[in-house]
């Protein structure tokens, strides 16, 4: 039986992600920054770790605790919203801290047993926005694609140990708790020089004839990607993110 160990699954894809495999008969470990079983179906074949990506000792004692594992979801992250101009640098330190070096150092925390094994896989959620160039969302975007370029590189290396690593590129998913997060890191959007364009911005995210992400399109992907060894390196997530990538193609 393989055993996956995914980050930030107290909600949103991440949650998703755990009940998908779990419901395929894979040992899960689901991570969180608190951790709390109840979110998730019981199951002998679940464990709930503690886990905050941005810590090295909690990421020691989850890696240590869960033990050998066959698949790695880097799932947990957040969003922030401000013009480039007027996002404080703390922000972009935390964005970085948590989207960026989180995934890299849990990564690093698990490849010595992948690349022994000769086998495992590794897959990064990032985000479609990686694809088009969006305005507010500069150093979120910087995050994400930096991961993009650190995980193509890092497939080049891995692939002589049999180590896959993928990225799973989600669009827009109003249904998760991605927007209520990114609010605590809104700034900027009252002033006046940025106002019309804030104004457009907000109006283009409301439409709610646009298609969108579900947290099951995520699953499916990260699914995919963990489980089939020709699935390429970069899996669009949704019908948004299947429309951009084919538009950049
Ligand atoms: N929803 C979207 O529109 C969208 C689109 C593209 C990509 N994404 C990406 O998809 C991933 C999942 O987002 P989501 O939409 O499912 O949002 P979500 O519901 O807010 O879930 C994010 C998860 O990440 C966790 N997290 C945040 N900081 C963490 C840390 N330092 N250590 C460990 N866990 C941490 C959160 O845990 P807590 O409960 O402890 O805060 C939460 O479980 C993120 O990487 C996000 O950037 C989202």
């Amino acid at each position: 039986m393989k055993t996956v160990l995914i980050t930030g699954c107290s909600s949103g894809f991440g949650l998703k992600i755990a009940r998908y495999f779990l419901a395929r008969d894979w040992q899960v470990v689901a991570t969180m920054r608190t951790p709390r079983a109840d979110v998730l179906p019981p199951s002998d074949r679940l464990r709930v770790l503690a886990l905050d990506v941005t810590n090295p000792e909690s990421i020691r004692e989850a890696v240590e605790a869960a033990g050998p594992i066959d698949v790695l979801v880097n799932n947990a992250g957040f969003g922030a919203a401000s013009p480039a101009e007027l996002t404080p640098i703390a922000t972009v330190r935390e964005l970085f801290e948590t989207n960026t070096i989180g995934t890299i150092a849990l990564t690093q925390a698990v490849l010595p047993q992948f690349r022994q094994r000769k086998a495992g896989v590794v897959v990064n959620v990032t985000s479609s926005v990686t694809l088009k160039a969006l305005p507010l969302l500069a150093a979120y975007r910087a995050s994400k694609a930096a991961v993009n370029a650190f995980t193509e590189s890092m497939a080049l290396e891995l692939e002589q140990f049999g180590v896959r690593a993928h990225l799973v590129l989600p669009g827009r998913a109003p249904e998760t708790r991605f927007g209520e997060n990114a609010r605590a890191h809104i700034h900027g959007f009252n002033h006046e020089a940025y106002a019309d364009l804030v104004k457009s911005v907000v109006a283009r995210m409301g439409d709610t004839s646009a298609p969108i992400t579900h947290a099951q399109d995520v699953a499916e992907a990260v699914w995919r990607a963990a489980t089939d060894p020709s699935s390429p390196m970069r899996i669009p997530a949704g019908a948004d993110a299947e429309a951009w990538a084919a538009e950049v193609r």
